[in-house]
């Protein structure tokens, strides 16, 4: 349910300014800072991240921060190449990967807020339960008779039906910026998990298509999509969950047929 008025405790009020490093080359970040354990509210401490000592992502930025500056900050990140998906945060207003951001691409102060619309569990780390929870709902594994007695082969071009699909690494940058997500996400499915349907649904060696096409047919689950475009925009993969999601709406429309 939407709530338009924030609670009082919930805004950010302006936090500590961390010591300046003796160098030439300093870059400042805003950080948002909440600790579920302190009773107070959210706050933007400042930070400078001496270039000459730190490698050139935000990613690299904040782990500096944690080393060399506050141990107690706190943020997800596991593969540092855009593989894994969890250290996607927004960054200058940008939903995207810390560790594929280069700081060289944002001018002036570089802020850093969790992904939007989400609990926060601590400083950058969001609640992403009911994000898993939907990838979860759209069942995302092969569903096909048990024992087969021989491999099930694709075509090249059946193959090539997964390109633009397989590659989602579930970082959320789409489904957290997506209006429809933010006022819906407890009904409608989001962008990932509906760019996720479409994959399985795309598999030849699938052999659910029509039960996962009617678990997604629905006024909330699908149709919340109003092709505002924000989530192809937003993946840092390149991908196009808007485009997965009018084809899905195309082929739930040919089953009426
Ligand atoms: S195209 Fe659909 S899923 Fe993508 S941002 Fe817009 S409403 Fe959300
Ligand atoms: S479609 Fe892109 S933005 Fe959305 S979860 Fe997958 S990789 Fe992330
Ligand atoms: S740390 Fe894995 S995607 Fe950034």
């Amino acid at each position: 349910m939407v709530e338009f008025t924030l609670p009082q405790n919930s805004k950010p009020v302006t936090g500590k300014t961390w010591p300046r490093p003796d160098s030439a080359r300093v870059r400042e970040f805003q950080i948002y800072r909440w600790n579920p354990d302190d009773g107070q509210n959210p706050r933007i401490d400042t930070f400078f991240v001496d270039l000459h000592d730190c490698g050139p992502m935000v990613l690299d930025a904040i782990i500096w921060i944690k080393n060399k500056v506050d141990p107690t900050l706190t943020f997800r990140r596991s593969c540092r190449e855009g593989i894994c998906g969890s250290c996607a945060m927004n960054i200058a207003g940008t939903n995207t990967l810390a560790c594929t951001k280069g700081m060289d691409d944002i001018e002036g102060v570089i802020k850093l807020y969790p992904l939007p619309h989400m609990s926060v569990v601590k400083d950058l780390v969001p609640d992403l339960t009911n994000f898993y929870l939907q990838h979860a709902a759209i069942e995302p594994w092969l569903q096909a008779g048990q024992n087969p007695e021989k491999e099930r082969l694709q075509s090249p071009q059946q193959r090539a039906k997964l390109d633009g699909l397989y590659e989602c690494i579930l970082c959320a940058c789409c489904s957290t910026s997506c209006p429809s997500y933010w006022w819906n996400s407890d009904r409608y499915l989001g962008p990932a998990a509906l760019l996720q349907a479409k994959r399985w649904i795309s598999d030849s060696r699938d052999e659910a298509g029509e039960e996962r096409l009617g678990y997604v047919d629905d006024a909330f689950r699908l149709y919340r999509c109003h092709t505002i475009m924000n989530c192809t925009k937003a993946c840092p993969k390149g991908l196009e969950p808007a485009k997965a999601i009018a084809e899905l709406k195309n082929m739930a429309i040919a089953r009426l047929d």
